[in-house]
């Protein structure tokens, strides 16, 4: 089951991190990510009933096997616990918490915690992270992965945060198996614009399968 999460992410390239203001527009979100082509959604815990949120989407691509739903924004291993109840198929966190790696490993589903040092990263791969999100990306650069990989080149670097339309492909060739997108991709749910996220996601799968040849 891990395995089959993470060859879809892998395959895909891109997680939407669903932030929103309610589970309605979180819904409305992803929705709008999926149909345009990302089918990896974060569902933040900052969303009021997260939990219920997945819960939802879990249902309705209950026959969409590409679809994968996981869970963001998890600060530590009780809301990890909910999250996992809910079905969430992945789990994102902005720091790394051990128990959140050990609780995650027991359910095999994968563990995305942030990392920016290499001592942390190290040791989010001593406890099993698959992916290791880079965060937050834009405080350092697409250069700084390249760096990283020259004593960690086994690590599976998902960068987060600042990443948009102009930078994901310089992402992408330098090493990164995955990118997080938030504001740039979910920006017009704000006006209600859906259509504009199905745009955006349809752009950047375009992005990341040009740089990805
Ligand atoms: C978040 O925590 O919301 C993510 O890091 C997304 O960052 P972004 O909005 O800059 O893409």
């Amino acid at each position: 089951k891990k395995f089959n999460i993470l060859s879809k992410l892998l395959d895909c390239g891109v997680v939407a991190v669903v932030r929103a203001d309610s589970q309605e527009e979180a819904i409305k979100i992803s929705h709008a990510c999926i149909e345009g082509g990302i089918i990896g959604i974060e569902v933040t815990f900052t969303v009021n009933g997260a939990d219920e949120v997945i819960k939802t989407l879990l249902a309705h691509y209950e026959n969409n096997s590409n679809v994968v739903i996981g869970a963001g924004t998890v600060l530590d291993v009780t809301t990890a616990r909910i999250a996992i109840l809910a079905g969430a198929q992945f789990v994102v966190s902005p720091s790394f918490d051990e128990e959140t790696a050990k609780l995650c490993n027991l359910y095999q589903i994968p563990y995305m915690p942030g990392c920016m040092t290499i001592t942390e990263m190290k040791r989010a791969l001593e406890y099993g992270s698959d992916i290791v999100k880079f965060f937050p990306g834009s405080g350092f650069g697409p250069d700084f992965v390249k760096a990283v990989k020259g004593p960690l080149p086994q690590i599976n670097l998902m960068p987060t945060g600042g990443v948009d339309l102009e930078n994901v492909d310089e992402w992408i060739k330098n090493g990164c198996v995955a990118v997080g997108v938030g504001g740039s991709l979910v920006a017009p749910a704000k006006t209600g614009d859906f259509a504009r996220i199905t745009e955006y996601a349809r752009e950047y799968m375009n992005k990341v399968k040009t740089a990805r040849e």
